[in-house]
């Protein structure tokens, strides 16, 4: 059970809201995530399903929602038992399921297949998440059929199945005012871990430590656990010198050297909503002038990405404000040969920055890392035109993209890579860079929630003095 006061209120709200999207005669199953092995007698700690969290704030495994077009819930989960509890923990168990959850009714989850296909009979259609729960089609596909088999008496059966995952998506890509708050919450508490990792290393190196990316690495789990954060929400990158241009890399053995910089992805999980922050900064607090030079390159784009981030703007607008901000740098610091790339303009027309920025500038977040949500406008959905990609020559077809409003959640998170290679200016090479900051949409703007660590190179290399 997660720490905080239990409010069964958004839960209740949000059910209602998804009842009225599926409509009167529709149903819906929501099934949690299964427990995953690790090795032998070992899972992996568990994680819920976003999905189902989303609609009931419930955490167990083993739980299934089942929703009505009217807004009848009724959830199955794991039954009381007292011997299993000695061992697994806690259950709440069906009893207490709808007092502690505000569900309707609850029973244990062993009468599914028992009750489901009353739950199913007279509705028009079937609504559950397609191609996210394996063998889910065919737990469908045998309550459908115990329906059928009593269409003799008059039972009517569902004659669509529909994809849960478009309403849901829809719902959960603007967030709720509990949800906002939460993820404030979890963005302030990376932030304060971030700070601590920068602080460590610099002092471990005063101290003529023998520093390693993991020392960084568990400084930020100890400030994510301290404050009651459940687990990192996606795989903590801490990338010492040049592994910083391996955008994938993970925290591990490497040595973090004096005079060389470290980039830190990484964020909390709490109560189920993602934070995601990335900070490069120069290991023993001191920037060299390549380094800061690429710095406030990359900062520069960043300012231009959160100038484009407010209600009414397009989800491609701030990467677009970026990528001409870093182009026009790449050819002032003679990482890009104007003889060779031409204008700003060819620069950015054949992506020609591409070597050094290879990544989209955002994606949504919420309680996946990279959240739910369509990327392209839904009222523009056919206005549809096509271009040549300049550098796969495939054909992309393009659409408009979303049109920001407020609640929704971004990142924003430019950065430049620069592998040692032929006509790279050696002073930067084996440099990588990414400044990432989290954003809700507002009217006028977006507000950062994970400026609790900074991102200015001074302050950066002000609270890494001792
Ligand atoms: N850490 C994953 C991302 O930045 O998208
Ligand atoms: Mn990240
Ligand atoms: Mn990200």
């Amino acid at each position: 059970m997660h720490s905080h006061q239990m409010t069964t209120k958004p839960y209740a709200a949000r059910r209602a809201a998804l009842a009225r999207q599926i409509g009167p005669d529709g149903v819906a199953i929501i099934p949690t995530a299964p427990e995953r092995q690790r090795n032998r007698d070992s899972d992996f700690l568990y994680r819920h399903d976003s999905y189902f969290y989303y609609l009931t704030g419930f955490t167990e495994p083993n739980a299934w929602l089942i929703l009505t077009g009217q807004g009848q819930s009724t959830l199955f989960c794991a039954p009381k038992d007292l011997e299993r509890e000695i061992w697994d923990g806690y259950r709440l168990g069906p009893e207490a399921a709808p007092a502690s959850l505000g569900v309707d009714e609850a029973f244990a989850v062993g009468e599914l297949d028992l009750r489901l296909p009353r739950l199913l009979e007279n509705k028009s259609a079937v609504w559950y998440p397609f191609a996210t729960h394996k063998g889910l089609e065919t737990r469908v596909d045998g309550w459908l059929s115990a329906v059928r088999s009593r269409v003799r008496f008059g039972a009517l059966c569902p004659e669509q199945q529909r994809d849960l995952c478009g309403p849901l998506d829809e719902m959960r890509l603007v967030k709720d005012a509990h949800e906002q708050d939460v993820m404030r919450r979890a963005a302030q508490i990376s932030a304060e871990a971030h700070v601590r990792a920068m602080q460590l290393s610099a002092r471990m190196l005063r101290e003529g430590k023998d520093v390693r990316e993991y020392h960084l690495d568990a400084e930020l789990l100890h400030e994510f656990r301290r404050q009651g954060s459940q687990y990192p929400a996606y795989g903590s990158i801490v990338a010492a010198g040049a592994n910083a241009c391996v955008l994938h890399y993970r925290a591990d053995t490497a040595p973090v050297r004096d005079g060389e910089l470290v980039l830190i992805d990484a964020g909390c999980e709490l109560d189920g909503y993602a934070s995601d922050i990335t900070r490069t900064f120069p290991a023993n607090g001191r920037f060299s002038g390549p380094q800061r030079a690429l710095y406030d390159l990359v900062l520069a784009s960043q300012d231009a990405a959160v100038a484009a981030t407010r209600a009414g703007q397009r989800f491609n607008d701030p990467h677009d404000a970026t990528v001409r901000v870093l182009a026009q740098g790449m050819l002032d610091l003679g990482l890009l040969d104007a003889n060779q790339v031409g204008s700003l303009e060819d620069v950015i027309e054949k992506r020609a920055y591409f070597p050094f920025y290879m990544h989209r500038t955002g994606h949504w977040l919420g309680m996946d890392v990279h959240d739910c949500g369509s990327y392209v406008e839904p009222s523009q959905l056919g206005e549809t035109s096509e271009r040549k990609d300049p550098l796969s020559n495939e054909l992309i077809t393009n659409r408009p993209s979303r049109i920001l409003r407020p609640g929704m959640v971004l990142t924003i998170e430019p950065g430049i890579y620069v592998r040692a290679g032929e006509g790279v200016p050696e002073q930067f090479h084996g440099i990588g860079i990414r400044i990432e900051d989290d954003a809700i949409v507002t009217e006028s703007g977006c507000e950062l929630i994970t400026r609790g660590v900074p991102v200015d190179g001074d302050e950066i290399e002000a609270l890494m003095r001792g």
